[in-house]
């Protein structure tokens, strides 16, 4: 169904076209009719932070930023959500055009400036919405709070969002919030990460529940910014960590007229660098800090080669623009036949 659809989302501007899509997905789930455009997908359990994940794909951050599609997308198979960014203030985003497709890459760029109703909506409509699977939030800050006072911005975010939410991603990589990602420096992410887990702790007393707190990177970084960061995650003890985000490098897709577009790259571009990046913080973090990975995963084997770099879960964005829904349901059957090639008699 997806590919008689996708020409026609295709020949409409990116940013109208998501809004169409959501909008028409959210009228066809009213009318029971979610299956037209997404394949059941059997369950394929994973177990993390002791919260049950009914499989392990994922909806990546930025494709519901304010929770406004959450049953909707919750009915396409998806092992759970992530919702966001969000900010303490609702805020309009950078002006349009901000979203170009590269399609002969399979890609997207963006510089969509975390565009949200701010985080009382968003968590308006987690109440508003039937879901019953994993939720994850995406916190940032607003365009105009200076990084120094970047802290007061996460911390109202993460108190507000804390009971609703199984887990909290805090943003620190995205390229289109001016100085954002001078937060995953060394000093700056080490006293960011501090506070907030002394935040996490007082919010985990008070509610009675641990809610686990994870940080989002960025692809361009290099081993040994990684390897510093490793350090600083795992003394801060975070709970997990989302690897990667979009890329300011545009060598991938050099020569193509979108490719001078400010913004983040995502998509088959991106697929080789943020696994790097996964690999190499795998390798670097205990063992006990599980990490997600995200960027380019365009078939079932490309989750498969997140799994073997070391990802406890896998994220869809792109991917799920190019594919629609069957993409979801390739990714959690290939993780199903290498877990069944990995322990026949577990399955
Ligand atoms: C249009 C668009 C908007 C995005 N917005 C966000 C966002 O608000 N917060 C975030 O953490 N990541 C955001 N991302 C990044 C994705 O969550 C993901 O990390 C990245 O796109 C790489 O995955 P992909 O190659 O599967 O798209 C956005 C990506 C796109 C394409």
């Amino acid at each position: 169904m997806y590919s008689f659809v996708r020409p026609l989302l295709f020949s409409l501007d990116p940013e109208r076209a998501h809004d169409l899509a959501l909008s028409q997905l959210d009228k066809l789930h009213s009318l029971g009719l979610t299956r037209l455009v997404a394949p059941a997908v059997k369950p394929c359990k994973v177990k993390l932070w002791n919260i049950e994940f009914a499989n392990p794909v994922g909806m990546a951050a930025g494709l519901d930023k304010d929770g406004t599609h959450i049953d909707a997308l919750g009915a396409l198979g998806f092992g759970f959500l992530e919702i966001g960014t969000t900010t303490p203030k609702p805020q309009e985003g950078n002006p349009k055009p901000r979203l170009f497709r590269l399609k002969q890459h399979a890609a997207i760029i963006n510089r969509m400036g975390f565009n949200n109703l701010g985080v009382n909506a968003l968590l308006q409509n987690v109440d508003r919405s039937r879901y019953k699977g994993v939720l994850g939030i995406n916190i940032g800050k607003n365009k105009d709070t200076p990084n120094e006072k970047a802290f007061d911005d996460y911390r109202y975010c993460l108190e507000r969002v804390y009971p609703a939410a199984h887990y909290v991603t805090v943003n620190i990589s995205s390229p289109n919030t001016q100085g954002l990602r001078e937060l995953q420096n060394a000093d700056e992410l080490h006293r960011l990460l501090s506070r907030l887990r002394d935040t996490q702790e007082k919010l985990s007393a008070q509610h009675r529940k641990h809610t686990p707190v994870l940080v989002k990177i960025a692809p361009d970084l290099s081993d040994s910014q990684l390897e510093s960061m490793a350090m600083i995650l795992a003394a801060s003890r975070v709970d997990g960590v989302i690897a990667t985000n979009t890329t300011v490098d545009r060598l991938p897709v050099q020569g193509h007229i979108h490719a001078k577009e400010a913004g983040g790259l995502s998509g088959k571009p991106l697929y080789g660098r943020s696994t790097q990046v996964l690999r190499h913080l795998r390798a670097n973090l205990p063992s006990t800090i599980p990490v997600i990975g995200v960027g380019g995963i365009h078939s079932g084997a490309d989750a498969v080669g997140k799994i073997a770099a070391g990802a406890a879960l896998v994220q869809l964005y792109t991917g799920f623009i190019y594919h629609g829904a069957p993409l979801i349901r390739d990714c959690v059957e290939a993780i199903r036949r290498r877990r069944e090639m990995a322990s026949p008699r577990s399955s």
